[in-house]
């Protein structure tokens, strides 16, 4: 049980906490589905990039998924080996793919036939052959919210199956290039099995065909994207997950790999406010916080749904909306909760607030990111400091 009341006291709020115990039980979990084949857990780094949270999970054997070349700095300085590490993403400038390849990391996956072209050049001009793995975009419609859905041909990602069969071809005719993967993601906070299976059999079906042109590709990607409870969803167990990959891939060997994110750290973490007052506006009840929408986004963005718990009062009250200072309308955290009467000082909990949390957070109003700390095993420590205001204007200068 994590003292929640003692961290406010301790590192103030507005403060994100990630337990990391919890961390390491949701990667054990995917990689036990695993097991019975050769696989690679490389965690999607967007959805929380604390390096101590990278460190932790590197500890545990995991890979990285990059979608920048920060991230991928950011894996290499926690300690990820660049043997695990794939730098994804539909558009890459060439400094970053340059520097991606002098990093020698597993491998660059390609989302068009123009940065493919891209990627050769510059490894040409280095002397080198760059690996390489295709994005496919199965045109699987993933039953999730659309800002989050990514397997359509109407999204930006990836290359339909035509074009990555060609790519395949030219990529392995190339000196400077080696396709050693393949790689899909249809979308995130997937709660349907269906959907991913229909989409590894295509791209199965696809390494099946390349391999009959002697096109033999090691990595077999199936994206990240397995959801999580946040209000009441029924949500895919790992074995069921692994099962159903497996079962696509008859007279394939290769080695599995995905890459979650919200799986890992979702659920191991949590945005912790304190009450600054209520009003109550011609009968609309507001319970008004120091945590905002610059702090946490995905509700103002998505509408997402997150529970909401006034630490130590579990009965149900009047609804009210929890909002933050900052002046939106869009910032709130939660609309017509039933939550019980709170005080100034009372500590309001927001659950499942690990992935795509603090990561998404910004600086509007001027206001500091906040705090984060890790519990491990029963004992806690900060892990990125509360921004002060000098950190915010540190790189403004006054030229008038
Ligand atoms: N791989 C690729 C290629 C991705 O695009 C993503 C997420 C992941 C892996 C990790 O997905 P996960 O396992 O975490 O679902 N900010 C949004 C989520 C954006 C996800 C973007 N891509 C949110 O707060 O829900």
């Amino acid at each position: 049980m994590i003292d929640f009341r003692a961290l406010a006291e301790r590192y103030d709020t507005p403060l994100y906490v990630y337990d990391f115990n919890r961390i390491t039980e949701q990667y054990e979990k995917l990689k036990k589905a695993f097991s019975g084949r050769k696989s690679l857990i490389s965690y999607a780094v967007k959805a929380n990039s604390n390096l101590s949270v990278i460190t932790h999970l590197a500890g545990l054997g995991a890979g990285a998924d990059c979608v920048s070349i920060g991230e991928v700095k950011r894996a290499l300085t926690a300690g990820v080996p660049k043997y695990k590490i794939i730098f994804s993403g539909v558009g890459k400038r060439d400094d970053e793919i340059e520097e991606a390849l002098r990093d020698d990391i597993l491998m660059i996956n390609l989302e068009s036939e123009a940065e493919m072209g891209r990627v050769e050049a510059i490894a040409a001009k280095l002397g080198m052959q760059a690996r390489v793995s295709i994005r496919v975009n199965p045109n699987i419609d993933p039953k999730t919210h659309p800002y989050i859905s990514t397997g359509l041909h109407e999204n930006k990602f990836g290359v339909d199956i035509e074009t990555a069969k060609r790519m395949y071809i030219a990529a392995n005719k190339s000196a400077h290039l080696d396709p050693v993967g393949i790689h899909f993601h249809i979308g995130s906070q997937l709660t349907e099995l269906e959907p991913i299976k229909e989409a590894a059999t295509i791209v199965a079906d696809l390494v099946r065909s390349l391999l009959a042109i002697k096109i033999e590709l090691k990595f077999f990607d199936i994206g990240g994207g397995l959801g999580i409870v946040y209000d009441d969803e029924t949500t895919i167990e790992p074995y069921d997950y692994a099962q159903a990959v497996l079962g696509t891939l008859y007279g394939l060997d290769m080695t599995i790999m995905c890459e979650p994110g919200r799986f890992i750290v979702g659920n191991a973490g949590w945005f912790l406010t304190r009450v600054l007052y209520e009003k109550v506006n011609e009968g609309k009840r507001f319970i008004i916080v120091d945590g905002a929408m610059n702090d946490l986004l995905r509700p103002s963005l998505y509408n997402a749904y997150h529970k909401v718990e006034v630490v130590g009062k579990s009965e149900e009250g009047a609804p009210a909306d929890v909002v933050g200072p900052v002046c939106e309308s869009g910032d709130f955290f939660a609309k017509n909760r039933p939550l019980p009467p709170t005080e100034p000082g009372d500590l309001v909990l927001i659950h499942s607030a690990g992935a795509y949390g603090f990561v998404m957070a910004s600086n509007y109003n001027t206001r500091p990111r906040p705090a984060e700390v890790a519990v491990i095993d029963g004992a806690d420590r900060c892990i990125r400091q509360r921004e002060t205001f000098d950190d915010l204007v540190r790189l403004e200068k006054m030229c008038l």
